[in-house]
């Protein structure tokens, strides 16, 4: 197993009250980072992850929803005052809607496609401005998006999501460019599907089977296998990743 060390690195993680982002709180915990982890409503559940994490006072929890702009400005600089620094940013928060296009009214149709960007996209481009000035200021960092195989496979029943991450894609690729004069390197890693609450119904349901299939490695990723991906972006010495795109679909689809 690869070992990795974020001794004196602060890392914060949307949306780490489970799934993907708790692995990851677990994995940079592990390796002695301070992780700060935020959630939009699961307060006990991401408390008690914080518990769990140890070193009573290092780690955190905040209350964030990414979607509404103004609450990512405060909660920024809140956690600021306590951490004075973020290292490594995480913008691993997302849904996942359901929105078939023949079967759903305009109206629900309409509120997927905002809820999604706003969350998926337009959130994750919120965080980073302001952690693009701040690592500036400090001399650099790391941001890593978790994205989706969705974004190069299509989803049919989910196209806001597709068209979120795809968008999350071409937004990092440009952020990568725009910051890398200034030592913040930012990448994406692209999971296919994870065992999570988010691909809890299609896993358990009659086309869990099929899903797995879709590997040759006849299963989906566990989350700490993405959260190992997001380590080693965030590790130093793997700078010139920056503006990468590393899928963890385990060769279920391969894009050229
Ligand atoms: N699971 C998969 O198969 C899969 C595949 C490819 C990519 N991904 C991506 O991986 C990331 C994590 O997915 P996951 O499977 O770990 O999801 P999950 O188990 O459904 O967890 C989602 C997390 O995001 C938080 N969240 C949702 N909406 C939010 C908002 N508006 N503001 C702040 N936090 C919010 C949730 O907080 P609460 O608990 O408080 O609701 C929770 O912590 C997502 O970006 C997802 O698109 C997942």
């Amino acid at each position: 197993m690869i070992q990795f060390d974020f001794t004196g690195k602060t890392v914060l993680i949307t949306g780490g009250s489970r799934g993907i982002g708790k692995s990851c709180a677990q994995l940079f915990a592990g390796a002695n980072a301070n992780v700060v982890i935020t959630y939009k409503s699961a307060k006990a559940e991401a408390e008690k992850i914080v518990r769990e994490l140890g070193t009573p006072g290092l780690h955190a929890a905040f209350a964030l929803d990414v979607a509404q702009p103004s609450m990512i400005e405060s909660v920024w600089q809140k956690i600021l005052q306590q951490y004075n620094s973020i290292d490594i940013l995480v913008n691993n928060a997302g849904i996942f809607t359901e929105h078939k296009i023949l079967e759903t009214d305009f109206r629900r149709w309409q509120d997927a496609w905002q809820q999604t960007l706003a969350t998926n996209l337009v959130g994750v481009s919120n965080l980073c401005f302001f952690a693009a000035r701040h690592m500036k200021e400090k001399g650099g960092g790391k941001i890593v998006n978790i994205s989706s195989r969705g974004a190069f496979r299509g989803e049919p029943d989910h196209p806001a999501y597709g068209a979120s991450k795809a968008g999350l894609n071409a937004m990092s690729q440009s952020l990568a460019i725009a910051l890398a004069p200034h030592n913040i390197s930012v990448g994406v890693i692209a999971p296919g599907f994870v065992e999570t609450d988010m691909a809890k119904e299609y896993l358990e349901g009659e086309e869990g089977e099929r899903i797995k299939r879709q590997s040759p490695l006849n299963r989906v990723a566990s989350p700490e296998e993405v959260a190992r991906a997001v380590a080693v972006f965030a590790s130093n010495g793997t700078e010139f990743m920056t503006g990468g795109i590393i899928d963890v679909n385990g060769a279920s689809y391969l894009r050229s």
